[in-house]
């Protein structure tokens, strides 16, 4: 005993010597003075100490990330008590509790933490390595009797918690700062919603702004970014005694957290060694989020621009505003629902359900024909839904806050009277022109909520065209010398059973894609764009004839468009092998592409993408180049499709920049993926992916194993270690040119060098594959990160090696 005392006591000395910084705990004689000393954790990750925000001179008592240069607090002590001048002294009390006093007067307490339910036997605080402060006792060191993480300011890190102890009855929730230099209790808060269903509610005051949708067992209301990704692992525990969200970094290397900010804005940041900054890696906020956006019964929609559409069957409550963008008034029911009459529910897919306003769980009812038949028992059940976790679901009178995802989400069903239900197939044709006679579209402008209409007059005219929507299309798009096709609407929907589910053959970023046969038998792909996918008829008319003038045997072959009302269709060569993510992603491997067959793949793709950059008469970026976008013939030719994105370059422009990063994570380049910034070498980089995903039989983006996050970083390593070959896709049974192999992933990897100038182009690429000539070492690649245990990098080019921004783009598909 008298030993681990003497052990104790000259334990901190030691390191005073060292370096006089590097304590982790604070005995009760003991006193932490605003001399410049801290607390540092035993890994350095944080520390904690008196601190003075931006432009303040105000000192506070903080913790913050030691390894992070531009000091980033997590958590204030003192934050609606401040100092005014550098007098502050953290003490403990023999007692145990934890105090700031001021030298001046050593007996005005200045802060504390109220420890006061128990006197604590030789206490000791001490900084944890997860940025947790912990009051304790020696006899007990496992014990807390006192932790910050139980006190959140703004920002939430891994371990912390966001929810509900119901037993102690004690809440964990997130409140921003109130400006930069003030950390006093700010406007906004950011809590978990202990309703029938959790939801994660920010609100300011009391005012809500942001509200996910109700958790369902892996996500918050499908809202497709919450999930796990490369990045971090979200914890939610829902049970008789808790409720929190948490989440885990999915590497230890990994600096993150959530912070509210003073606009209210919740974001997650990634500390970005190489670029030296903290990067928002949750795109997810755009205008859609706010609250109630497009008002009762209204979805909000947002890809590129925020839309508001009534839910099919209700129409504007105040047309005159909804035509002036004014969207709050929401929507009413076309045909108001009388209950004594027949009703019936139309489904809608992929929203963020409403908000749990009028609302009821039903646990008695298993499945979702019961929970329908509840539904129709109330008079006042507006709709109905049925998810694993929280079973029947159902909402009364008013349906407030969906919003469209383009990925994940949730199934609703809204009651509608018989008369619309049955009136659907005849009416389909009809209703689009109905519903698309209210529909204009916002323009918004980064990622919050700042807009800007667009030009009035083209609104109008549109307007005026909607009216009149039987208007000869030829009229409206012949004065273009196109020398396409101009389908007739009524041939398209014949051919496609008037879109019929069952002809459905895929949804691409702009729209669902539907299988058609026209009369004389040939088969066709009909491209249905979304009516919100941002498009004027101008734009339409120019995407139109930049892909009538691309003639490549690699590239998808348009055969005629077709345009109706507010719809407007492209109509394409019909591929009976679909895409080639099919063939490569296919876990049953019984459509297993040999090794052949995959290099001519990959070569056509390589000479598509070159005739795009180089040999067509335009400079065109694809901008989204992955699996799913290469189709493949009768023959298994590839052919690059979905040119929804794509930019035509001038004769000398390499280099462009863009405000809204579209495009599919996994297969982004940094620079595009942070910046914005795209070219010819961000095609590239795609293209590098692409190969080595044809290779390996695996998507980047889907790719866990062995703590290396990503497909990339294991090819990469196994590179390194020459032992490439391991990542060939096992389904090949051996069966391949090794040299050739070996030079493809080679290849591969020159494409996906972090830095694009370092990247070839793609003739050199094409080049490169089809020549036996020595190629250059690949230079460190994108992507690479955790990459700890399994390469032999020195200490600090791991340090290096981790930052953060080569991964953060990876996961989350964007669509
Ligand atoms: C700060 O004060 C402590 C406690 O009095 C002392 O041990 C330490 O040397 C001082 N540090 C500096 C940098 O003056
Ligand atoms: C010190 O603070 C205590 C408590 O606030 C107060 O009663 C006392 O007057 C102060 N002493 C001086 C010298 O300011
Ligand atoms: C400590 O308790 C007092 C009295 O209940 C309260 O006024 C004060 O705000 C509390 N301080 C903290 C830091 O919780
Ligand atoms: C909050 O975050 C957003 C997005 O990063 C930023 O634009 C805004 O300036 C921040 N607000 C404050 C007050 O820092
Ligand atoms: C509902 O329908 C019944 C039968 O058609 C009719 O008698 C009744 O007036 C209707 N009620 C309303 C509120 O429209
Ligand atoms: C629906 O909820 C709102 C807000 O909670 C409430 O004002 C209204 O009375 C409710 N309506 C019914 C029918 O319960
Ligand atoms: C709940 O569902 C069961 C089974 O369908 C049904 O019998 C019951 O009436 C429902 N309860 C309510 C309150 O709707
Ligand atoms: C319908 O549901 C509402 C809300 O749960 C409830 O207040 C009302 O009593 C129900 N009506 C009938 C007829 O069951």
């Amino acid at each position: 005993m008298k030993f681990d005392q003497l052990f104790f006591f000259l334990f901190p000395v030691f390191f005073f010597f060292r370096s006089s910084i590097a304590v982790d705990t604070l005995a009760p004689n003991q006193a932490l003075l605003d001399n410049g000393t801290t607390l540092v954790s035993p890994s350095q990750n944080f520390e904690l100490g008196f601190f003075s925000p931006w432009k303040s001179k105000n000192r506070y008592i903080g913790i913050w990330f030691k390894k992070v240069p531009e000091q980033t607090v997590v958590w204030v002590a003192n934050n609606d008590s401040p100092l005014t001048d550098s007098s502050g002294i953290l003490t403990i009390t023999p007692g145990g509790n934890i105090i700031i006093t001021s030298t001046r007067n050593q007996s005005s307490i200045i802060w504390t933490a109220n420890i006061t339910s128990r006197t604590v036997s030789n206490p000791v605080l001490q900084i944890l390595d997860k940025g947790n402060l912990v009051l304790k006792s020696n006899d007990n060191l496992d014990n807390y009797v006192w932790q910050s993480f139980d006190y959140p300011c703004d920002t939430l890190i891994p371990g912390m918690k966001l929810g509900w102890n119901f037993r102690t009855n004690q809440e964990w929730y997130l409140t921003s700062w109130k400006s930069p230099q003030d950390p006093s209790t700010g406007d906004f808060t950011y809590r978990m919603d202990p309703a029938v269903l959790p939801s994660i509610v920010l609100r300011q005051g009391s005012q809500i702004q942001f509200r996910s949708g109700p958790w369902d067992g892996v996500r918050f209301g499908g809202q497709p970014v919450m999930q796990q990704n490369a990045v971090f692992k979200p914890i939610v525990v829902f049970d008789s005694d808790n409720l929190y969200y948490a989440f885990e970094n999915s590497d230890v290397s990994i600096i993150s957290r959530f912070v509210v900010n003073q606009s209210g804005l919740v974001e997650h940041l990634i500390w970005s060694q190489t670029h030296n900054q903290w990067i928002d890696i949750a795109m997810q906020s755009d205008s859609c989020d706010d609250y109630s956006r497009c008002g009762n019964f209204g979805v909000c929609s947002f890809y590129n621009f925020l839309s508001c559409d009534c839910l099919s069957g209700f129409v504007p409550r105040k047309r005159q505003a909804w035509a002036q963008f004014d969207r709050s008034g929401g929507c009413i029911r076309r045909t108001p629902l009388n209950c004594t009459t027949m009703t019936g529910f139309r489904k809608f897919s992929g929203l963020k359900l409403p908000d749990t306003l009028n609302f009821s769980v039903n646990r008695s009812a298993l499945n979702r024909l019961e929970c329908e038949k509840a539904c129709l028992k109330n008079c006042s059940c507006a709709a109905y839904a049925m998810t694993q976790l929280s079973g029947c679901m159902a909402w009364f009178e008013d349906l407030l806050d969906i919003r469209k995802y383009s990925e994940g989400g949730q199934d609703l069903y809204v009651r509608m009277p018989a008369s619309e239900l049955d009136s659907r197939k005849k009416s389909k044709r009809t209703a689009v022109v109905a519903s698309v006679s209210v529909i204009s579209f916002l323009l918004v402008l980064g990622l919050i909520s700042w807009f800007a209409f667009r030009k009035k007059t083209a609104n109008n005219r549109r307007a005026l065209a909607d009216d009149n929507p039987s208007q000869d299309i030829n009229q409206r798009i012949g004065d273009e010398n196109l020398e396409l096709p101009v389908l007739n609407f009524i041939t398209i929907l014949d051919a496609t059973n008037q879109f019929s589910f069952r002809n459905k053959i895929g949804e691409g970023g702009f729209g669902p894609v539907y299988k058609g046969v026209l009369p004389m038998g040939k088969e066709i792909a009909v491209k249905r764009l979304s009516k919100d996918s941002g498009q004027g008829l101008k734009e339409f008319k120019n995407e139109v004839i930049l892909i009538e003038k691309l003639q490549h045997r690699n590239l998808v072959k348009l055969l005629g468009c077709c345009i109706h009302g507010e719809e407007r269709m492209l109509v394409y060569e019909y591929m009976p092998n679909k895409s080639l993510d099919l063939f490569i992603f296919n876990q049953t491997k019984d459509t297993t592409l040999s090794w052949h067959k995959r290099l001519d793949i990959i070569l056509g793709i390589a000479r598509g993408l070159l005739y795009l950059h180089r040999d067509s008469r335009l400079r065109i970026i694809h901008r989204d180049l992955k699996a799913s976008n290469i189709l493949l013939d009768s023959d298994m030719n590839p052919k690059i499709s979905d040119f929804g994105i794509a930019r035509t370059f001038g004769g000398d422009q390499y280099e462009e920049n863009t405000k809204r990063v579209v495009g599919t994570y996994g297969y982004m380049s940094l620079e595009y993926a942070m910046k914005g910034l795209f070219s010819m070498k961000s095609d590239v980089y795609s293209f590098g992916v692409l190969l080595l995903e044809i290779i390996c039989g695996r998507k980047n983006s889907s790719y866990i194993q062995d703590n290396t996050i990503n497909l990339i970083g294991h090819v990469w390593d196994s590179w390194r270690e020459e032992r490439a070959l391991d990542i060939v896709d096992s389904s090949l049974n051996n069966s391949y040119d090794v040299n050739k192999i070996l030079r493809c992933i080679h290849v591969g990897l020159l494409c996906m060098q972090e830095c694009a100038p370092d990247r070839p182009i793609m003739s050199e690429v094409a080049f490169m594959l089809c020549n036996e000539t020595r190629l250059p070492y690949p230079k460190r690649t994108a992507f690479i990160f955790n990459t700890a245990s399994t390469t032999p990098y020195s200490k600090s080019a791991s340090v290096e090696n981790r930052s953060v921004n080569d991964m953060s783009i990876t996961m989350v598909e964007a669509r």
